[in-house]
């Protein structure tokens, strides 16, 4: 272990003392086109602010000892957006997995990816297959970034293909429980989000992440995307820690 990730341990350590840590942190990434639309500027002035706010966030979950933290960056639904705005986003999305190769060959970071990737430019699609492979080398801090991703759209996928593995004799209808669908979703293997934080004053789930939040806790906050800071995500863990989670006991 390199002497900055005995460091970055020791920090975490020291931050964790003071309050426990949610293992799984899950973000909606809302708000960023208000955010520029205040500040007179186009919606992908938005995005980039909330890219470079993602980078802020992941690095402090990171350091304070978050296991993985799940971003929902693109949905299913937003290829509805105009070209231009679609185009923007998936620019800063190369431009993160670049940076992520390098980052994780430093920090042992991992990457995975939750959604339906087929439709993404082939260009994207090699770069998500190169960050998934150097991430197997490592067992650090992990982001999951949802591109392409819809809730339902992840449930039908996985529906589909547990039914062609019966279908080809691998399988039989009685083998299905709970712990068996969940290794047929993008998430396998990940723990569900303990908490998730939706920014910008929506009040909704947007079809994120439905299986996996079944007894996760959501934080509310008008704070737009961009503005988020490391203290408004304490503010969401000191929620978290004042909430009894009871997972339907009493
Ligand atoms: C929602 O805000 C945000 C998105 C649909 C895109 C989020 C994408 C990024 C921040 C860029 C790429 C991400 C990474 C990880 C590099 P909105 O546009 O719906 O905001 P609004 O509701 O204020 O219009």
């Amino acid at each position: 272990m390199g002497i900055l990730q005995l460091l970055t341990r020791k920090k975490a350590a020291v931050v964790q003392k003071d309050r426990p840590v949610p293992k799984h942190i899950a973000i909606i990434l809302d708000g960023n086109g208000r955010w520029a639309s205040k500040r007179g500027l186009p919606r992908t002035a938005g995005h980039a602010a909330g890219s470079e706010n993602f980078r802020r966030i992941a690095t402090y979950c990171k350091n304070i000892g978050v296991d993985y933290l799940t971003i929902y960056a693109f949905s299913t639904e937003n290829w509805k957006r105009s070209q231009e705005e679609v185009s923007a986003i998936m620019g800063l999305l190369k431009q993160y997995l670049f940076e992520a190769l390098d980052e994780m060959e430093k920090d042992h970071i991992r990457l995975r990816f939750f959604g339906d990737l087929s439709r993404l430019a082939p260009e994207l699609q090699e770069l998500a297959q190169k960050t998934l492979e150097t991430s197997k080398k490592y067992d650090g801090f992990q982001t999951n970034v949802c591109l392409n991703y819809g809730g339902r759209d992840e449930i039908v996928r996985a529906a589909r293909a547990f039914a062609q593995k019966c279908v080809a004799g691998e399988c039989t209808p009685e083998s299905l429980n709970e712990q068996v669908f969940s290794s047929y979703l993008d998430s396998a293997g990940i723990p569900d989000p303990e908490l998730i934080i939706r920014p910008s004053g929506e009040l909704r789930v947007s079809n994120f992440l439905l299986w996996q939040s079944a007894y996760s806790e959501y934080y509310f906050t008008n704070v737009l995307w961009p503005d988020f800071t490391e203290e408004e995500l304490e503010k969401a863990i000191a929620s978290f820690n004042r909430r009894n989670r009871r997972f339907g006991g009493v």
